[in-house]
């Protein structure tokens, strides 16, 4: 499977260090693209350090997590993902921040992030947007349904408790299986209700 991995600068920064774990056990190929924030997040959230430069934490990132990962600038608009003429099976940005939603809900597209959304939109194919914030404005709550609306999967980074979380890393797993699932990716990362 081709699966488009955004990450944008929402707190929640390992979900997607998990996710993008999962994928490549998952053997997906991933091409990756993180946003100027997205990095500044994951600096902060997963490295302690927001002052860490691009390269060096996509390097960290990446390291370790396996073959079949591509890196892609968030200007790299000969990227595959640019276009609808390429074959690709999911979408997914994790974490979502409210102005990326706001401007893939926009039609706007100021990177490859945003243009890989709009471009599973226009070809139907899934997207799943993973936001981050709380409180919700009103716009915050219409931009998330022009999105749904549009085609778009709004998961929330909400972990339920009822599978018996006993460590941050299983509320991380409970809602990289959810992603997953909505990816139709197999996984056991959590066990299932009722099983
Ligand atoms: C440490 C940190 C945490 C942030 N957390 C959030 C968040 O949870 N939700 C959100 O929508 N924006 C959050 N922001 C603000 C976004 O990063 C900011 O709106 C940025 O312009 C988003 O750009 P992007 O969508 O291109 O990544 C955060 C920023 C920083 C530096």
């Amino acid at each position: 499977m081709r699966v488009f991995l955004g990450i944008t600068g929402a707190s929640g920064a390992p979900y997607a260090e998990r996710l993008l774990r999962a994928l490549v056990a998952a053997d997906c190929e991933v091409g990756l693209c993180a946003s100027g924030a997205g990095i500044e997040v994951i600096a902060t959230e997963v490295y302690g350090d927001p002052r860490l430069p691009r390269d060096e934490v996509l390097a960290r990132l990446t390291d370790g997590a396996g073959d079949g990962i591509t890196i892609h600038d968030p200007n790299d608009w000969r990227s595959p993902y640019a276009s609808g003429s390429a074959k690709v099976d999911g979408y997914v940005i994790c974490p979502c921040s409210m102005a990326t939603l706001a401007t893939i809900a926009s039609g706007s597209m100021q990177n490859l992030v945003h243009r890989a959304a709009s471009v599973a939109l226009k070809e139907e194919r899934k997207l799943v947007l993973m936001p981050r914030e709380t409180p919700l404005s009103a716009i915050h709550l219409e931009t998330m349904l022009t999105a749904r609306r549009a085609g778009a999967t709004i998961l929330f980074l909400a972990p339920g408790f009822y599978h018996g979380a006993e460590s941050v890393d299983d509320l991380l797993d409970f809602v990289v299986a959810r992603a997953l699932d909505q990816l139709r990716i197999d996984n056991v990362l959590i066990r299932r209700w009722g099983e």
